[in-house]
């Protein structure tokens, strides 16, 4: 079934739009890095800082609407991973709770035991790993990237999991060329090892609908300044997990689930912001719950989004002097866009690109291990074209064609 999507409707929800650059208007194509703030988002940070913040355990309304406030963002976020709210934990960004998480987990590890990280994932879901890892003696497990089809290989994936292995550490989508992994099978594997398996969702949570418990994934964390909100980290653990995870715990902190995992006093102003940026997210869907509501939502952003990426890779592969990084054809993508133009630095390309209105990114992006398998280190990595729901076929076209007076020397 094919769902409508009211793109300009969206776009009016998103104040960053109406910025303009040289006297033209700002196309951002640079979502994977930061999307846009939806204004729910904005309100909500502002509202809860205007109508007075306070801290946790008082008496009076500004501290019992604080509270408030974290146990609805906590149910909005269970909503929109799949798990429940006390599994829910919020921290400074994706890397500081995986930074935490890692320490936790590795109290079990010893010289006996190995992880499993990739050659696809952000560095964020390997060097927290690769430090709480060499810190027990444990052993590292790479799986290789397909440098051709740009895909994790299944056989070394296999190879690499046995009964010592004690973490995979994987990521949903690459943030880089926009590969969708095949999480659940991955898990399937290393849960029949008896492996915890814990997800990077970072790239994946703005387009595409997230089930934690379908994916299998123990850990899975994201951070909602991708997904149109502001700077803050969440993760899911799965309660029997979280639990028995023996966190590096501060005083101020309780001892139970979920805040044993949040050190200090917590972002109050950006947690309401989740909370706005997640229920702008929900409006986009139908459904008699929330859950419902963010599938939905995340079907119909990731079907529009699905339609502009196909015709935008489709018209760089075209382009002379062009070399497209992408997944062949049925690889599940997201619409994040990499490529090089021959004989031309990245910068010159971002930099032209500028001149047209357009804000994009050039870099590894700290998927480093996959440009350096692809030999575009030192070359300054990708050009990266990141597509967001804002973001119109219309945009798309005018990118195609100054880039193609760029190739074409016009
Ligand atoms: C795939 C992926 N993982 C992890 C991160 C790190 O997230 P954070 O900035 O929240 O630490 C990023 C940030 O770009 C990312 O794209």
């Amino acid at each position: 079934m094919q769902r409508t999507f009211d793109v300009q409707a969206v776009r009016e929800q998103f104040p960053a739009l109406g910025r303009e650059y040289k006297g033209r208007g700002v196309v951002y194509f640079d979502g994977p890095g930061g999307s846009q703030v939806a204004k729910q988002a904005i309100d909500a940070v502002s509202g809860y800082m205007e109508r007075g913040g306070a801290n946790l355990h008082g008496v009076f309304p500004t501290s019992t609407e604080t509270e408030e406030i974290l146990a609805q963002t906590r149910l909005a976020a269970a909503d929109f991973l799949g798990g429940a709210p006390e599994e829910v934990a919020f921290g400074a960004n994706m890397t500081t709770l995986t930074f935490a998480i890692s320490r936790a987990l590795a109290h079990e590890w010893d010289e006996n035991s190995e992880i499993v990280v990739t050659e696809l994932d952000h560095r964020a879901n390997v060097d927290p790993w690769l430090i709480a890892a060499s810190e027990r003696g444990a052993t590292v497990r790479w799986v290789r990237v397909d440098p051709e089809t740009l895909t994790l290989d299944r056989e070394d994936l296999e190879r690499n999991i046995n009964e010592h292995t004690k973490l995979v550490a994987v990521g949903l989508a690459s943030n880089a060329v926009g590969t969708v992994n095949d999480v659940a099978a991955i898990a399937e594997k290393a849960h029949g090892a008896g492996a915890i398996v814990a997800v990077d969702a970072v790239h994946a949570a703005p387009h595409i609908p997230i089930d934690r418990d379908w994916l299998g994934a123990d850990v899975i964390t994201c951070s909602a300044y991708k997904f149109f909100g502001p700077h803050v980290g969440v993760t899911a653990i799965k309660r029997d997990l979280f639990e028995r995870m023996s966190v590096y715990r501060l005083d101020p902190a309780p001892d139970h689930i979920p805040e044993k995992l949040e050190t200090g006093t917590q972002n109050h102003e950006g947690i309401a912001g989740v909370k706005g940026a997640l229920d702008f997210i929900a409006s986009l869907g139908e459904g008699a719950s929330q859950r419902e509501k963010h599938i939905s939502a995340m079907q119909t952003i990731e079907e529009y989004e699905a339609d502009l990426a196909a015709k935008f890779r489709a018209a760089l592969g075209d382009l002379p002097n062009v070399k497209l990084y992408a997944a062949p054809e049925g690889v599940h993508k997201t619409p994040t866009i990499a490529f090089r133009v021959e004989g031309r630095t990245n910068e010159e390309v971002c930099i032209h690109m500028l001149e047209h209105g357009f804000f994009i990114a050039a870099g590894d992006f700290y998927a480093s291990t996959l440009a350096e398998k692809l030999g575009i280190s030192d070359g300054g990595g990708f050009v990266r074209a990141g597509l967001a729901p804002y973001n119109t076929m219309e945009e798309v076209e005018r990118f195609i064609e100054a880039l193609e007076g760029f190739v074409k020397g016009r």
